[in-house]
């Protein structure tokens, strides 16, 4: 068996059968976390807000910026593709095209919805892309690992999947911080990617407007704004297999 020295060697993955019974398995102890530090991450959780209007203005530090792109970063992916980039996007140029990119689809949007939910949908607002100071482009490079990545064989779709679970990281790691977070996708996707020069292969997987905020909703803006409720957890529960008892949604 040639050596990991071994120059010829060096360039390939170590086989199983090179890993010496020396060297860490990287196992730590995986024990529950603290009464304080499990309620940090429910309050996250149950606190996180979609927010669209409640942005302050002020810059966000790059270090902080930092900490929340390293959260994303840290999210699982299908085969550890790690599909995602993000674009940052600060120039308040940039952020007005995209709001005319929006308001075009958002007034396409209206136009489905019939008399009075249409009225109120025009009254709600969907978006923080001039007023929060920095927006998020996160993508997915559907060809990242090559034409083959594990796990991602039998459903192409779990790249995005992959790249949703980044967008979740961020969100949390942001209520943590006194950060909003805005989810936009009321786009034309081909409007954005022309913006900011994104290739063929790329999707869009979300933009994110992104600043402080001094304030929250205490419940979803949709269902305080009467548009739609949060259903009963219970009635979205099975046992066993899917129910039709009068449980179906
Ligand atoms: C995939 C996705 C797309 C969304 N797109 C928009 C959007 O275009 N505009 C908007 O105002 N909110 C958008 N939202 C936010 C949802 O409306 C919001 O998450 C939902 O109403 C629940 O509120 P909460 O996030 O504050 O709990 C989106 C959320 C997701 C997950």
């Amino acid at each position: 068996m040639p050596s990991l020295d071994d120059p010829a060697h060096s360039h390939n993955a170590p086989s199983v059968a090179d890993i010496s019974p020396n060297e860490p398995d990287h196992l730590i102890a995986a024990c529950a976390f603290s009464e304080t530090e499990r309620a940090a991450v429910y309050r996250a959780i149950e606190t996180r807000r979609d927010v669209r209007d409640q942005f302050r203005s002020d810059p966000l530090p790059e270090d902080l910026v930092r900490r929340l792109l390293e959260a994303a970063h840290h999210a699982p992916s299908v085969g550890f593709m790690q599909p995602w980039n993000f674009i940052l996007v600060r120039q308040a140029e940039t952020r007005d095209r995209v709001w005319q990119a929006f308001n075009q689809a958002n007034e396409e949007a209206a136009l489905m919805f019939d008399g009075g939910r249409r009225a109120q949908y025009q009254r709600l607002k969907l978006e923080g892309i001039r007023k929060a100071p920095l927006s998020i482009c996160i993508t997915c490079d559907t060809q990242r690992g090559g034409p083959v990545v594990l796990g991602r064989t039998h459903n192409p779709a779990t790249d995005v999947y992959s790249t949703v679970c980044a967008v979740q990281n961020l969100w949390l790691a942001a209520r943590a911080e006194g950060v909003g977070v805005g989810w936009v996708s009321i786009f034309h996707e081909d409007a954005i990617k022309a913006i900011l020069n994104i290739p063929e292969h790329v999707k869009i997987v979300a933009w994110l407007c992104v600043g402080y905020v001094d304030e929250l909703y205490d419940m979803p803006e949709l269902a305080v704004k009467g548009w739609r409720d949060r259903l009963p957890l219970d009635e979205l529960i099975f046992q066993e297999g899917w129910q039709t008892d009068g449980k179906e949604r």
